[in-house]
């Protein structure tokens, strides 16, 4: 286990903050080895009580206590913390950032020495332990560095490296998936409500059914395309809608979903 005898602080505890916090106690990380800085003293106490870790209002005395510390502030507010703790800041610490679009070159700019820096594109999913987060490596990150990283926002769902090029991708499609997701299932429920069915039975009924292809995804190595063929009976009803997805070139639209965002992703960082 990468993070054992490791001391994580996050500064800043919101939505974020709290969803990694409660990821690393379900863990079964000492809540006495996590550590909290905001400017909200009222949240400090609710995540206090909440998972027993420790808070300060304090960012450069956190920084000071731990190994390794995990940027949780909103973006527009990141070269600010960045530059107060930044003297606190020391090589032997994995540096971590989940600040969108902020790229390790810019972190690492602002922080003095080599410092290890690992920058993560997480999902809100994270809140319900069901994240999905890529983290890539800064010019000074080792493997070990990005283990840590990688156990950090496992405890929240899943997690992968991938190129730091390759995260406005990442933003185009997990990132902003959560969304797309809940557009999809709105789609099917108006559907669904259109011929009849109740919207709360209807919301159930796809909300599940997406859960449970999701994990017969993840749980088998099976191309998509065997898998849709296991419910797509010759002449029968899934194939009816099937046709109907392709005269509407959804996969098309899908791409372009992804293509948009990320682009979008890359004007915000550039
Ligand atoms: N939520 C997502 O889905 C998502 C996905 C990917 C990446 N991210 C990234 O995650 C980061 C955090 O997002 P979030 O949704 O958790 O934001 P958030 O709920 O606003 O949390 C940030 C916390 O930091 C506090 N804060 C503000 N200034 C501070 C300072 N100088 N020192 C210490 N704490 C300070 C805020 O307090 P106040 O509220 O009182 O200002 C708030 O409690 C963002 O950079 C975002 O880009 C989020």
């Amino acid at each position: 286990m990468p993070l054992k005898g490791q001391k994580i602080g996050f500064l800043g505890g919101g939505a974020m903050g709290e969803a990694l916090l409660t990821g690393l106690v379900r863990t079964g990380l000492a809540p006495s080895a996590l550590y909290v800085s905001d400017i909200s003293a009222p949240r400090l106490d609710y995540l206090k009580q909440k998972l027993g870790v420790n808070i300060t209002t304090d960012n450069v005395a956190m920084v000071q206590e731990v190994d390794i510390v995990i940027l949780a502030v909103k973006p527009h507010l990141a070269a600010d913390v960045l530059k107060n703790v930044a003297a606190a800041v020391r090589p032997g610490q994995t540096f971590i950032s989940i600040a969108a679009g902020i790229t390790t070159g810019l972190i690492e700019s602002y922080l003095e020495g080599r410092i290890p820096v690992v920058r993560v594109m997480p999902n809100t999913p994270c809140l319900v332990g069901e994240g999905a987060s890529a983290v890539s490596a800064g010019k000074y990150a080792a493997e070990d560095n990005v283990a840590m990283a990688l156990a950090v926002f496992g405890a929240a769902g899943k997690a992968v490296e991938v190129p730091e090029t390759l995260l406005d991708c990442v933003t185009g499609l997990s990132g902003s998936g959560p969304a797309y997701m809940y557009m999809i299932l709105e789609g099917f429920i108006d559907g669904a409500v259109h011929l009849g069915l109740p919207r709360q039975v209807a919301r159930e009924l796809m909300a599940q059914t997406m859960l449970g292809a999701a994990r017969m995804v993840l749980d088998s190595d099976e191309h998509l395309g065997k898998l849709r063929d296991q419910v797509t009976t010759p002449g029968g009803t899934t194939i009816a809608g099937l046709f109907a997805m392709e005269e509407g070139a959804l996969r098309s639209v899908l791409m372009k979903t992804v293509a948009a965002a990320a682009q979008r992703s890359r004007e915000l960082s550039g």
